[in-house]
């Protein structure tokens, strides 16, 4: 005897018919999101032992975005996930599958994915997170390419999220200088026809474990007033070690994947580095023997966001015209593990479809709250007094980024 379903149960949507396996992914839709608030050098020189002069020389960051605090890393994530959907000509509830890839999730559990899969109105979908640091989003695209490819999924989308700056000691120059907010996602989608060369390489060095990491909060050492009172809830980072370990793994990891998808490194049109120092970038390119004009660069005016920095980057290239149908292209990242990782492929989406992400309201998206939610104010206290009362803003800056323009800046739209 079947059981009807209590009158007051949710309509459950349709469930997708079986897809055959082994066919072609595609990147269908991408997007991003970054918060308005700006924080320049000039900022952080009033907060810290620091100068324009320096941070401007060793990374060619010129300024980050800082999320505000009703903002958290599942709200930029789902701005710019149903931006994704949108340029993907998709409705929410097509996505099979939801992968966040972040370091900064909103909460232990559950995942952000989760959280991520409601506020954009999924019913839908599978969720979950990935965690390989500024590699997260190189890792969650390849698993995005496995199930499309497999016929688990036929529209996978895939998120880098960061909300790095509720994570950084505003006392340790070496750090908070690098690291900015803000989110990228990408829509990987099942297709009939071949999609042009592919090769994807990802790796991990165990022995890079401690050169980037945030000690207290895991089983390993659970947070207390303890932790907190020695700043263990903060991210460290062995700098040298690790941009000694970037300037190593990125050029060889691309060339890796562009041997894979059966290319050869003059067919590449344009490399997506993960953005965390544009010295390290310098490196990337000299590695591949490119000029600068085949490398994507806009750490200047995000910082290093981690996990979105590539998909956020790889959006913007896309809408300024950077890509093209049929460009081959390189995203390629590094990061905490240590890991690293890098896809090489042929651009197959329409970049004027990307206008279509301006249909997407970020203040109409929200994240929902628990009942009994009374959290603390979020933002670093030292961060939240500079935000407060802006200094100023006009930064002389050498032109780090060959040939961008100078723009002012401060509060910028979304
Ligand atoms: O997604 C992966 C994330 N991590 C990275 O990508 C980091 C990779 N590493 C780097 O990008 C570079 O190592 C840094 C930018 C972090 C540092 O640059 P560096 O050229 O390796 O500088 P350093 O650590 O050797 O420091 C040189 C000097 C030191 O002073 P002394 O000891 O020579 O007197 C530092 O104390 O610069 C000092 N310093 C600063 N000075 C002004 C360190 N941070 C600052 C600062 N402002 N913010």
């Amino acid at each position: 005897m079947t059981v009807p379903p209590p009158a007051s149960a949710p309509a459950t949507p349709a469930r997708p018919s079986p897809v055959p396996a082994a066919r072609f992914a595609r990147i269908s839709g991408w997007g991003s999101y970054a918060p308005r608030a700006v924080l320049t050098n000039a900022d952080l020189e009033r907060m810290v032992d620091t100068n324009d002069d320096w941070i401007v020389t060793r990374t060619g960051i010129r300024e980050r975005r800082v999320a505000a605090a009703h903002e958290t890393t599942a709200s930029m994530a789902a701005v710019a996930g149903a931006r994704a959907i949108a340029v993907a000509g998709l409705e929410p509830d097509e996505i099979d599958l939801i992968l966040v890839a972040t370091l900064t999730p909103d909460y232990w559990m559950p995942s952000t994915a989760a959280l991520v899969k409601e506020a954009i109105g999924n019913r839908r979908a599978a969720a979950m997170d990935v965690a390989a640091a500024c590699s997260g989003f190189v890792y969650a695209y390849a698993t995005a390419h496995a199930y499309v490819t497999s016929g688990m999924a036929r529209h996978v989308l895939v998120v880098g999220a960061e909300l790095l700056t509720r994570f950084l000691d505003y006392t340790d120059r070496s750090t908070c200088i690098l690291f900015g907010d803000g989110a990228g996602a990408v829509v990987v989608s099942a297709s009939d026809e071949p999609t042009g060369p592919h090769g994807i390489e990802l790796t991990t060095e165990p022995q890079g474990a401690y050169m980037i990491w945030l000690p207290a909060g895991g089983s390993k050492s659970p947070s207390s007033a303890e932790t907190v009172a020695r700043g263990e809830h903060f991210i460290r980072m062995e700098g040298k070690e690790t941009y000694r370990f970037a300037t190593r793994t990125l050029a060889s990891s691309a060339l890796a994947a562009i041997e894979r998808a059966g290319l050869h490194p003059d067919e590449i049109d344009l490399v997506i580095p993960h953005q965390a120092n544009v010295r390290i970038i310098e490196a990337v390119a000299k590695g591949l023997g490119f000029p600068m004009d085949r490398i994507f660069v806009n750490v200047d005016r995000f910082g290093n966001t981690s996990a979105a920095s590539v998909p956020l980057a790889l959006a913007e290239a896309v809408d300024t015209g950077r890509i093209k149908l049929g460009d081959r292209i390189v995203f390629v990242a590094f990061g905490a593990g240590f890991t690293s990782g890098a896809v090489a492929m042929e651009w197959s989406a329409d970049p004027a479809s990307g206008a279509r992400a301006a249909a997407i309201d970020p203040d109409a998206i929200r994240v929902r709250l628990p009942v009994d939610w009374d959290s603390v104010d979020p933002i670093p206290a030292q961060l939240a007094d500079v935000l407060a009362s802006p200094g100023p803003v006009d930064v002389p800056l050498d032109d780090v980024v060959p040939g961008e323009p100078a723009r002012s800046h401060k509060e910028v739209p979304a």
